[in-house]
């Protein structure tokens, strides 16, 4: 019998199962999860963990062939059984292999922290059912949860996996536009990827916050000593005192204010005030009563109004009237405007907090090294986190080394810091390994969300339907700390007109404080928030026009020449009107659809369809952005690309190597990457801001240009020759005459390659004036979205039956990559539409707060324009934000036209779908 030994001294009750075929053997407690036996005693890490709670299927895996949340099985209740995970899946039998190949070819794994639950959900249907139905597939998955995808390219690899099918590598200089599937995509699919809390050392200690449990409270900490002394296992409790250089930290330098350990007082529901370090077991055992800490509740600030009240008491003593920030852009003149536009709407609405619900929960581990420290966690930002983690040890950033791992999708908070700081801290006075893995209430709870707004916009047009004048203005509640607050109050001022010419134009914000959870960066800096009332008033001033509203968006779409809010002419690229007049046909359709729908039928169901365009810039908003790229010719023929550009799942590890790839003129295949190390890969910023395909791939056009420019120099050749990579070699060929470069033979230089090239890129822009007129942004991407949907007017239930997302993406690197953006993006603006609001102090789990599961995902239908920038690489423009934008109003504006009610407060839940429809029909006939 062959016994699987565990990697760390044991005890409890010897257990016995089938682990992927192989008899094993463990010594643990039998009520300890089944998960956590097989990641943490067999080390079988490709089984995740998302919730502990049976709420996400991440850890799903087959027992005895039935699928199972291991986290809610027991290892007694598993002794005897035949267990199998992902990492049994290909020897199973040859379909499984398929199965994953299938995910792998389809783009159905994008973090891939869903991947292997998902592919345990569909063995299990697969081995009872080889042509299962696209319902099938989609009730035997639906136990999992996906954030990245909108399930779809799930579906079709599921429904795919029994075809053969073969890859052919695109030859050398024609990867652009290929459907290549993601060079990291092996290990997501077979489980080998190391997310946050996967490749921990065995022996490292683990850490625990601490966290208020009040708005707002003040503390006192009783005999620490005494209390490390009586827990055998617990090495330290650190707090404020123990930060070595400073107790603050914040992703924009100026604005700076997040302690990583509250000093006093605690501003949120959540704010760590300590953290208690140890062994494993002692530190998850601890009962968190027994912490000597004793709290004073304190009035706290819980609303915007309260915040911005004349009396309320400052968050921060240096922000007045607890205002963090304010934006501004202003054009024309908006009152005299208004008052001479033909039609005049005025609308309020409001959204809520919305949670990011990755199904990674942060992670990671640090360990001091001399006087210097590394940390592997999850994170968006390499480089920001290096100079936030050097700022709080006092020691310079060149000592700090971030290695990020996978990242189990982020979605923009993972740009902020989370479990980095306490682990560094730990590590550093403990001169040993310390992990930090959060809960999933802890996530919840402690975590960046999107900022909730109140947002009131008057809009007028004149009886030919032009726009003539917009009035927006809004108030973000930005929490206790700033995150990206500054960020969403400058971003919304710009884009709130939509990508249309709007004369005479007034944009304010503000992001004000409250001592709620703070909000942050999420997929659009506030931007999706701002279409929910723009495009909806749009849709007010067409119908009180008369007029179809995709006409009237086409009548005032941008063009080339014409200048945004900011003044700005574009000149090229402007590929909205294309995106409009995309969905046309479909348009037409779908109104005649529904028309004859709701003519037909007498019952309680009625159909509408909705439309919503977008616009949103790449990169940061007038400031500095640049990426750096390495590329290296190594002696045995292959190219070294130093992407340091975060995969989150979007795909910039093989869309920047195919960009390189064709700069160079060399085989896709001759890539190896040198992923995202402080210590190794150059600064490709962060992954935020729909700006990697855009910046970070234009420097790795540049730098492949370059090494090539270097190559053919090195053969003595101008830019005119043709070269082809071989093993050891290269082959430079001009006017027929070739030169053979043998690579063994040349000297290496400093980074070990026979040629290095870097270059780095840094979009123009320039600043804004103090009217917020200049070039924000030097590439928009431009989007509409159409949504078609069935109300069930006395449930107040919405059914979404298609999306139909026209983007224009200026060049489609990689189409199946962006459909995945797109689908994702249009999953998580149902989300945004539909049902999902995160009530601080309410529901943090993921049964509660609900996100759209596969059961929820219409078909979504994707039409790629590629109206080129002339400065994105190969005319690329970014799609990451611009896929969740115009969702939520399309869905929002279809369930207009299909009640009549207008939602003004989203989420759209049935109450409040349900609620609107009999105040109108009040309205229509009073009591
Ligand atoms: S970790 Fe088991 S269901 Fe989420
Ligand atoms: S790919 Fe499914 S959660 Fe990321």
């Amino acid at each position: 019998m062959a016994t699987v030994e565990t990697p760390k001294a044991s005890t409890g009750t010897r257990l016995r199962f089938k682990i992927n075929g192989r008899d094993s053997e463990v010594a643990v407690s039998p009520v300890e999860r089944l998960s956590r036996v097989l990641r943490e005693n067999l080390g079988l890490t490709g089984t995740k963990v998302g919730c502990d709670a049976g709420d996400c299927g991440a850890c799903t895996v087959l027992l005895d062939g039935e699928p199972v949340t291991s986290c809610l099985v027991a290892a007694g209740q598993a002794e005897g059984c035949e267990v199998t995970t992902v990492e049994g899946l290909r020897a199973r039998a040859p379909l499984f292999g398929q199965l994953q190949d299938s995910f792998l070819r389809h783009g159905a794994a994008q973090c891939g922290i869903c991947t292997p639950g998902m592919l345990m959900a569909a063995t299990a249907l697969l081995e009872q059912n080889r042509t299962p139905s696209e319902d099938e597939v989609m009730d035997a998955i639906g136990g999992v949860l996906c954030r990245c995808t909108g399930y779809r390219k799930i579906i079709y690899a599921i429904l795919k996996a029994a075809e053969e099918q073969t890859d052919v590598s695109p030859a050398a200089g024609a990867a652009v536009g290929k459907r290549l599937a993601r060079l990291d995509g092996h290990r997501k699919i077979e489980g080998t990827e190391i997310f946050g809390g996967d490749g921990i050392p065995a022996g490292t200690l683990t850490a625990r916050a601490i966290r208020c449990p009040y708005n707002r409270a003040g503390f006192r900490f009783g005999n620490l000593d005494a209390f490390v002394a009586a827990h055998p296992g617990i090495h330290a409790v650190l707090t404020a005192e123990d930060i070595p250089g400073e107790n603050r930290y914040g992703v924009i330098p100026p604005f700076a204010d997040q302690p990583v350990f509250a000093e006093s007082e605690a501003r949120f529901r959540g704010e760590a005030v300590a953290a208690v370090v140890g062994e494993a077991e002692a530190v998850e055992h601890l009962d968190p009563a027994s912490f000597p800490v004793s709290w004073e509740e304190r009035p706290a600030l819980t609303s915007v109004e309260a915040a911005l009240a004349a009396d309320a008491p400052r968050i921060h003593a240096h922000r007045e009237g607890n205002v963090l920030v304010r934006g501004r852009v202003v054009r024309g003149e908006v009152e005299k405007a208004l008052t001479e536009a033909d039609v005049v709407v005025e609308e309020e609405y409001e959204t809520g907090f919305v949670e990011h619900a990755y199904i990674e929960p942060e992670a990671g581990w640090a360990r001091r090294v001399g006087d210097g420290i590394e940390i592997e966690a999850c994170t968006q930002s390499p480089y920001m986190d290096r100079a936030d983690i050097a700022r709080i040890l006092g020691i310079p950033p060149a000592a700090v080394r971030i290695i990020p791992t996978a990242v189990g999708g982020g979605f923009g908070s993972k740009l902020d810091l989370s479990v980095q700081p306490f682990i560094a801290v730990a590590a550093w006075h403990l001169g040993k390994p310390v992990r930090m893995v959060y809960t999933r209430v802890e996530s919840i709870v402690s975590t960046t969300k999107r900022h909730p707004a109140r947002m009131r916009i008057r809009a007028g047009a004149g009886r030919d339907g032009r726009l003539i004048a917009l009035d927006f203005s809004a108030d973000f509640n930005t929490g206790a700390y700033s995150s990206w607050g500054p960020t969403v109050a400058a971003r919304v001022p710009v884009h709130a007109s939509g990508p249309y010419v709007v004369p005479h134009y007034r944009a304010l914000t503000r992001a004000v404080h409250t001592n709620l959870v703070p909000a942050g960066a999420f997929r659009g800096f506030g931007v999706p928030q701002t279409a929910i009332a723009q495009e909806q008033a749009y849709d007010e001033l067409a119908n009180r026009l008369g007029m179809d509203r995709l006409e009237f968006r086409i009548v005032n779409a941008l063009t080339n020449d014409t200048p945004t809010v900011t003044g700005q002419v574009l000149g090229a690229g402007v590929g909205i009107r294309a995106c409009l007049e995309a969905l046309r046909p479909r348009w037409k359709a779908a109104l005649a659809e529904a028309a004859a729908f709701n003519a037909a039928t007498r019952g309680p169901v009625r159909r509408g369809v909705g439309i919503a365009g977008m616009w949103y810039g790449c990169g940061n908003t007038s400031l500095p952005n640049p990426s750096t790229m390495r590329v290296g010719l190594k002696a045995d023929g292959r190219i070294a690309l130093h992407q340091g550009a975060v995969d989150i799942g979007q795909g910039s590890n093989t869309i920047v190597a195919q960009i390189c790839a064709d700069a160079m003129g060399a085989p896709i295949e001759r890539f190896d990457l040198v992923s995202g190390d402080t210590a190794i890969t150059p600064d490709c910023g962060k992954t935020s801001a729909s700006r990697q395909t855009f910046v970070t791939g234009k420097a790795a056009q540049m730098a492949g240009a370059e090494l090539r420019r270097a190559i053919v120099g090195l053969a003595g050749c101008c830019d005119c020759a043709t070269i082809q990579f071989q093993d050891g070699c290269v082959t430079v060929t001009e006017g027929g005459k070739e030169h053979v470069l043998k690579l063994h033979e040349l000297p290496l230089d400093e980074h070990g390659y026979v040629l290095t090239r870097e270059a780095t890129f840094d979009p123009p822009t320039q600043p804004l004036d103090a009217d917020g007129q200049g070039i924000p942004y030097a590439v928009f991407g431009f989007g509409a979205h159409m949504a078609e949907v069935a109300v069930e007017t006395e449930l107040g239930t919405v059914k979404v039956l298609k999306i139909t997302a026209a983007h224009d993406v200026g060049r489609a690197i990689n189409p199946t990559l962006i459909e995945g953006q797109i689908e994702g993006g249009a999953a998580q603006g149902l989300g945004h539409a539909l049902m999902e609001e995160f009530f601080p102090g309410k529901g943090e789990n993921l049964h509660d707060y609900l996100i759209p599961t596969s059961g929820d995902m219409p078909p979504v239908e994707s039409i790629l324009i590629e109206d080129p920038s002339p400065i994105g690489p190969f005319g690329a423009k970014g799609i990451g934000e611009q896929a969740v934008i115009p969702t939520a109003p399309a869905i929002l504006n279809a369930i207009h036209h299909a009640t009549g009610v207008r939602m003004r407060r989203v989420p759209a839940t049935p109450d409040r779908i349900r609620a609107a429809i009999l105040a109108a029909r009040h309205e229509k006939s009073p009591a």
